[in-house]
């Protein structure tokens, strides 16, 4: 087993590489691998930077060069189910891209949908790391969590409409812009899944003053998941 751990961002890798024994340092496509262990686990962390491309070349690399077995994604989101606050916690039962639109082509290629793609655009997640994220979200004394759809694009979104439209069109649970990517490459690589997001922002107008107030408190929360989900593992 070697879990592969993900994060966009230097915030929502930071606690991650604290708690890791690293043992060794490696850089693939201008991103550093750090190769460790957790509670005795093989773990390879990553930054894979902002955006679906970043996100699905990381998840390759870790794949075909690390051989790992397991992909957990772990950072921050925005809310789009309303009973979601700053702080609580997203555990992904699926990913889809909402900014995937090919409507104009056919009427075969709904909104979201991936043109001419031979499987569901919609990535489940792996039932037991699923599973083993609720009970470790057990442990936090506090937040909300929620298990649900998680839905991204290559954008920030801060605009109470786009989370109108967006529920709506695809009754997602949270925003963010790397979710689908990790979980169509781990999909197509027949790698198991999940993605862990703590809310940082409501994706509304208030969203860049949220993010930049909340971001680390949420992804301390969404990291302390992942240390978790490991020692389950
Ligand atoms: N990540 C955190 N908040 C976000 C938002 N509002 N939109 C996209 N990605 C996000």
């Amino acid at each position: 087993m070697r879990i592969g751990i993900i994060g966009a961002m230097d915030e929502e890798i930071v606690y991650m590489k604290e708690a890791l024994d690293i043992y060794g340092e490696s850089v693939f496509a201008q991103n550093k691998f750090y190769e460790g262990t957790h509670h005795n686990k093989e773990v390879v962390l990553c930054k894979s930077g902002v955006g679906k491309v970043n996100a699905a070349i990381t998840t390759q690399i870790l794949i075909d060069r690390f051989q790992v077995t397991h992909v957990l994604f772990t950072g921050v989101a925005g809310a789009l189910d309303p009973e979601l606050e700053v702080g609580d916690i997203v555990i992904s039962s699926s990913a889809m891209q909402h900014d995937m639109d090919a409507s104009a082509l056919s009427p075969d290629f709904p909104k979201g949908t991936i043109p001419m793609f031979a499987f569901d655009s919609e990535f489940r997640a792996d039932v037991h790391l699923v599973k083993l994220a609720e009970t470790a979200a057990e442990r936090l004394q506090g937040p909300k969590v929620k298990i649900g759809k998680v839905l991204s694009g290559d954008q920030f979104i801060a605009d109470r409409e786009l989370v109108e439209v967006y529920s709506a069109l695809f009754n997602g649970t949270c925003i963010e812009m790397e979710g689908s990517a990790v979980a169509q490459a781990s999909f197509l690589n027949e790698v198991p899944f999940v993605i862990i997001r703590s809310i940082s922002d409501k994706a509304n107008g208030e969203a860049p003053a949220s993010f930049a107030e909340f971001t680390a408190l949420a992804a301390r929360r969404s990291s302390d998941m992942v240390e978790t989900i490991i020692e389950s593992l």
